[in-house]
């Protein structure tokens, strides 16, 4: 099956109560739909699969990737979804490699979402919605800011997507910003 927006949040929630991880599942989905908007792609389908692609962190942070395959069989979820879900893992806890758009496009934004989060809690307002492009690669070139946020993940998804990192940086702060109320980074403004 492919799941619709709701039956793609339902699943994640079954797996998932951490607030963080469905607060980070939000934000990818949001700017996976920026970005299929952009692209001409399939917005629905985009989001879902941003919205699950960590369905299987909480319950088996050891086997991610691994896991959410079976949970997502188990559902019946199609193939296409399992492969993309799978691919944000790669190199990393799978050797299943982003082949479609949409796969280079997770593989990219997911931990870009991570540092744009970091950049915006910091500020005053605690928004992304006054959140700048230069006050982000500013962050993103100091490695001791969000020391986790792997850039050599992110730069190795832009140059798979032959897009310049300034412009995928600057479209997932517009995709986020899209979002904003909901995961958390819409400040007082
Ligand atoms: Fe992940
Ligand atoms: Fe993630």
């Amino acid at each position: 099956m492919k799941p619709t927006r709701n039956e793609a949040y339902e699943l994640l929630c079954r797996y998932n109560d951490s607030p963080a991880l469905i607060t980070h599942a939000l934000a990818v989905e949001g700017v996976m739909r920026h970005f299929a908007r952009l692209l001409g792609e399939d917005e629905q389908k985009w989001g879902s699969i941003g919205l699950m692609h960590d369905i299987d962190y909480q319950m088996f942070p050891d086997q991610h990737c691994i896991k959410a395959r079976e949970i997502l069989m188990e559902h019946g979820v199609d193939d296409e979804y399992i492969h993309a879900i799978m691919s944000h893992g790669y190199d990393i806890c799978c050797d299943v490699e982003p082949e479609h758009v949409m796969e280079k496009v997770l593989f990219t934004v997911d931990e870009l979402t991570g540092l744009i989060n970091a950049c915006a809690i910091m500020r005053p307002s605690r928004s992304v919605l006054d959140l700048e492009l230069k006050s982000v690669k500013k962050k993103y070139k100091d490695r001791r800011f969000a020391a986790g946020v792997n850039r050599e993940v992110i730069e190795k998804g832009a140059s798979m997507l032959n897009m310049d990192l300034d412009y995928v940086i600057a479209e997932t702060i517009s995709g986020m910003r899209e979002v904003a109320e909901a995961i958390g980074l819409k400040g007082e403004l």
